[in-house]
C-alpha cells in the first residue's frame, strides 16, 4: 500500500484552535509577505467586526490531517499567493501536497475520494497577477481541493489581481461580501468594537539607541557581528553582500541604467543562469523624515521602543527593541501608495473634525480615492499632509501603524551574469526612472532602484549627488559598511536550454538582462570548444548611441560564437516611425520558424503589459501557415516549456 501523503511537521491546527479558543484561522501562503499582510488584516477585521477570535497563521507551522475535527462552528481561511509558474509559495508546498494528493487520509479514516471534510467550512482569497499565464492558480487550486474533499466554502472565491495596483480594491470588495456571508452563516451580528491595539509599545528613553541590544534594521545580525554563519543564509536571513563593481550603463535626462556586481563568494549562496536575485531596499531619509514629521514623532525618532503583542499567539511585526526611525526606514514600505481602508481606520485620530471628515470621505468614496490618491500614487505621509497641511497626527496609535501598514518586501531582478562564467558574482541590470509618476507636481521614485543608484554613486570615488536628491543611510547599521546590500537568490524556471538546443531570445530594454547571461554562457561554451546551436537575440532600445545596453560586449560574444550567434536590434526612435523587436522578428520570420521547427526554445523578457503581448502575437503570426494555427502552436510550445516568459 502507498504511504499516506505527507501531513506537515507542525502542530495540529485543530488542537491549537481548541486550546486557544480560536474561531477563525486565517492561513497565509506568502513568499515576500504580501499575502501575510492581508491575512493579518483579515484576521483583525473579523475580530473587530464580530468580536470573535481570529488569528493569522503560517501554513507551514501547522498540520491539517485532523481538519475533519474542526467542527462546524469554526472556519479556516486561506490567503494564498501564486508563485512562479502557478506554484505554491515555499511555505505552502507541504500543505498543497497534503490536500492535493489522492493519498490524503484524514483522522476520521476517510481518504480524498470519501468527502472527509464534509461539514467543514472554509474561505479563500488568492493573490495573483493577470499578466501571468497561471493567474491565481493557487487560489483556484486550494478552492478546488477543499471542495473535492467535501468542505463547504463561505463567500465567493476571492481572486485579487495585483496588476495595475488593483489588488487592494479587489481585496476590499471580496472582504465586504465575505464578512456578510460569514456573519449570515455563523449567525453573528456586527458589533463595532472600539479599536484595541494588538501591540504594546513601551518607550525606553533610558536605553541608548546605539546599545548592542537595539535592532537598527540589520538583517542577518550574525554576519554583521562577524559570527560565522551557522545556518545557511535564507530569505529571512539574507546575505549582506558587498558589491565588487558598479557602473552606470547610460544616463539620460530622465533615466539611469545601473550595472551592479554582487559578491557571493564563500557565502553559501549559489545560482543558476536565469535565476533572480532579491534585494532588500531601504526608504530614503526624506520619506522617513516626512512620515515622522506628520505623525509628530520627529523629536522621538531615536527613542528606543519595545513592541510586545498583547495576545501571545501573535508574533511581533518587527524585531525589538528598536526605534521609531528604524521601523519606518527599514521595516515598512512607507513610499507605497496608502490603502483606502487604512485612511478610514485612522480618520478618528485626525487632529480636527474637518480633517476627519476629509479622511472618511477618501476612505469611503472609491472614485475620489482613485482621483486623489491612487492616480498620484500618494503615500501615507503625503495624504496626511494633503488633508492636514499644518497639524500633525499625534494621536494615531503606533500599534495601528504597525498593524495596517505594509511591510517592506524584497525586490527581484533577473540575474544578468552567467553562473558558469561568474560563479562568485551576481550581476544585475536595472533602470532607474527618475519620474515614475509625473502627472502634475507629484513624483514617485522607485524604492529599490533609487536605493541601488545611491550605492552606485557612492561607489564612484566621490560622493556624487543623487539625481533625485534622495539620501540613504547606506553606511548605516543595516549593512555597517557602505557597499553592503542584503541579497538572496530566488530560483526561476527561466533557464538556458542545453547548448545543442537552438534558442530565440526577445528582450528589449532591461529585458535583455537574463539574455546577456545566456549569451555570455554560450560564448564561453563555444570558446571552450563546445558546439553551440543557433543563438538569436532580438534587442530593442531607443537609440543606438544612447541606451544600447552592453554595446561593446555583444561584439566579443560574436567573435567567440561566430555564426551561431545572431543579434537583431530595433532602435525605436532613430527614424520617424517606431521600430520595435516584433518588427525585426517579422523581418526574420524564416529564421524563427527554422529554430522552432528544429526543437528550439523561445524566450521573452521585459515589459508584460504591451511588449510581451505584441511579441507573442508576432510569433503566432510567424508560425501560422495554411495548415497551422500559429496561436495554437504557441500554446503547445508553452505547454512543452519551449516558450518561456519572464515579464513584469
Ligand atoms: P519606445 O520607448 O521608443 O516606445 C525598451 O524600452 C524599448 O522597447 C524601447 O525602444 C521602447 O520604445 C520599446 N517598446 C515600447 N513599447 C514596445 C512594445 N509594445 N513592443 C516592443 N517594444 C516596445
Amino acid at each position: 500500500a502507498q504511504a499516506a501523503a505527507f501531513q506537515g511537521a507542525g502542530e495540529s491546527f485543530v488542537e491549537f484552535a481548541n486550546e486557544n479558543d480560536v474561531k477563525v484561522g486565517v492561513f497565509f501562503g506568502s513568499q515576500t509577505g504580501t499575502a501575510e499582510d492581508y491575512a493579518h488584516r483579515l484576521a483583525k477585521d473579523i475580530t473587530a467586526s464580530f468580536g470573535v477570535n481570529a488569528v493569522a497563521l503560517d501554513l507551514m507551522d501547522y498540520r491539517f490531517d485532523d481538519l475533519d475535527q474542526l467542527g462546524e462552528d469554526r472556519l479556516v481561511v486561506f490567503v494564498v499567493a501564486t508563485y512562479g509558474e502557478g506554484d505554491p509559495t515555499d511555505n505552502a508546498t507541504d500543505f498543497m501536497d497534503f490536500i492535493g494528493s489522492d493519498r490524503t487520509e484524514f483522522s476520521n479514516g476517510k481518504g480524498a475520494d470519501e468527502q472527509p471534510l464534509e461539514g467543514i467550512r472554509y474561505a479563500v482569497f488568492g493573490l495573483g497577477n493577470h499578466t501571468y499565464q497561471y493567474y491565481n492558480a493557487m487560489g483556484k487550486k486550494v478552492d478546488a481541493c477543499m471542495s473535492t474533499l467535501g468542505a463547504t466554502r463561505v463567500g465567493l472565491l476571492g481572486l485579487g489581481d495585483d496588476a495595475e495596483g488593483m489588488l487592494e480594491e479587489d481585496y476590499l470588495e471580496w472582504k465586504e461580501d465575505f464578512l456578510a456571508d460569514f456573519a449570515g452563516e455563523f449567525e453573528l451580528s456586527e458589533k463595532k468594537e472600539e479599536y484595541k491595539p494588538m501591540y504594546r509599545i513601551i518607550e525606553k528613553p533610558e536605553v541608548k539607541s546605539d546599545s548592542p541590544s537595539v535592532f537598527l534594521g540589520e538583517l542577518n545580525r550574525q554576519q554583521l557581528q562577524n559570527i560565522p554563519i551557522s545556518a545557511p543564509v535564507s530569505s529571512v536571513n539574507p546575505l549582506i553582500s558587498c558589491y565588487k563593481k558598479t557602473k552606470e550603463l547610460f544616463k539620460s535626462d530622465n533615466r539611469n541604467c545601473l550595472h551592479i556586481e554582487f559578491d557571493i563568494k564563500d557565502s553559501g549562496l549559489s545560482y543558476k543562469t536565469g535565476d533572480y536575485v532579491s534585494v532588500w531596499p531601504m526608504n530614503p531619509s526624506q520619506a522617513v523624515d516626512d512620515l515622522l514629521d506628520v505623525l509628530g514623532l520627529t523629536a522621538k525618532r531615536n527613542t528606543v521602543i519595545v513592541v510586545q503583542p498583547f495576545n501571545t499567539m501573535d508574533k511581533a511585526p518587527v524585531l525589538s527593541p528598536t526605534t521609531y526611525d528604524t521601523v519606518f526606514r527599514y521595516y515598512y514600505d512607507i513610499c507605497g501608495v496608502v490603502s483606502r481602508q487604512f485612511l478610514s481606520a485612522i480618520a478618528v485620530y485626525a487632529p480636527t473634525a474637518e480633517t476627519k471628515a476629509k479622511l472618511e470621505k477618501l476612505g469611503s468614496d472609491k472614485d475620489r480615492f482613485r482621483k486623489t490618491v491612487l492616480d498620484y500614487h500618494l503615500n501615507l505621509a503625503q495624504v496626511l499632509r494633503l488633508v492636514s497641511p499644518n497639524r500633525p497626527f499625534t494621536n494615531i496609535p503606533f500599534s495601528l501603524l504597525l498593524e495596517d501598514m505594509t511591510h517592506m518586501k524584497p525586490r527581484y531582478y533577473s540575474i544578468s551574469s552567467s553562473s558558469l562564467v561568474h560563479p562568485d558574482t551576481v550581476h544585475i541590470t536595472a533602470v532607474v526612472s527618475r519620474k515614475e509618476w509625473n502627472e502634475q507636481e507629484h513624483v514617485f521614485y522607485g524604492v529599490a532602484t533609487n536605493y541601488l543608484l545611491a550605492h552606485c554613486l557612492h561607489n564612484g570615488h566621490q560622493k556624487k549627488h543623487h539625481p533625485n536628491g534622495l539620501e540613504y543611510q547606506i553606511d548605516g547599521p543595516r549593512a555597517k559598511w557602505a557597499g553592503g546590500v542584503p541579497v538572496f537568490i530566488k530560483k526561476s524556471n527561466f533557464h538556458l536550454a542545453p547548448p545543442n538546443v537552438p534558442i530565440i531570445m526577445v528582450g528589449p530594454g532591461t529585458g535583455v538582462a537574463p539574455f546577456r547571461a545566456f549569451v555570455m554562457e554560450r560564448a564561453k561554451l563555444a570558446s571552450d570548444g563546445v558546439k553551440v546551436a543557433k543563438t538569436v537575440l532580438f534587442y530593442g532600445c531607443q537609440r543606438s548611441n544612447e541606451d544600447f545596453l552592453y554595446a561593446d560586449e555583444w561584439k566579443q560574444y560574436k567573435e567567440q560564437m561566430g555564426d551561431a550567434f545572431e543579434m537583431f536590434c530595433a532602435f525605436s526612435r532613430e527614424q520617424d516611425h517606431k521600430v520595435y523587436v516584433q518588427h525585426k522578428m517579422l523581418e526574420h520570420a524564416d529564421l524563427i520558424s527554422d529554430v522552432i521547427d528544429n526543437g528550439g526554445v523561445f524566450y521573452i523578457c521585459g515589459d508584460a503589459e504591451r511588449m510581451a503581448k505584441d511579441v507573442t502575437n508576432a510569433l503566432a503570426e510567424i508560425l501560422t501557415t495554411p495548415k497551422v494555427d500559429g496561436a495554437k502552436r504557441v500554446k503547445e510550445l508553452r505547454d512543452n516549456n519551449r516558450f518561456l516568459e519572464d515579464t513584469w
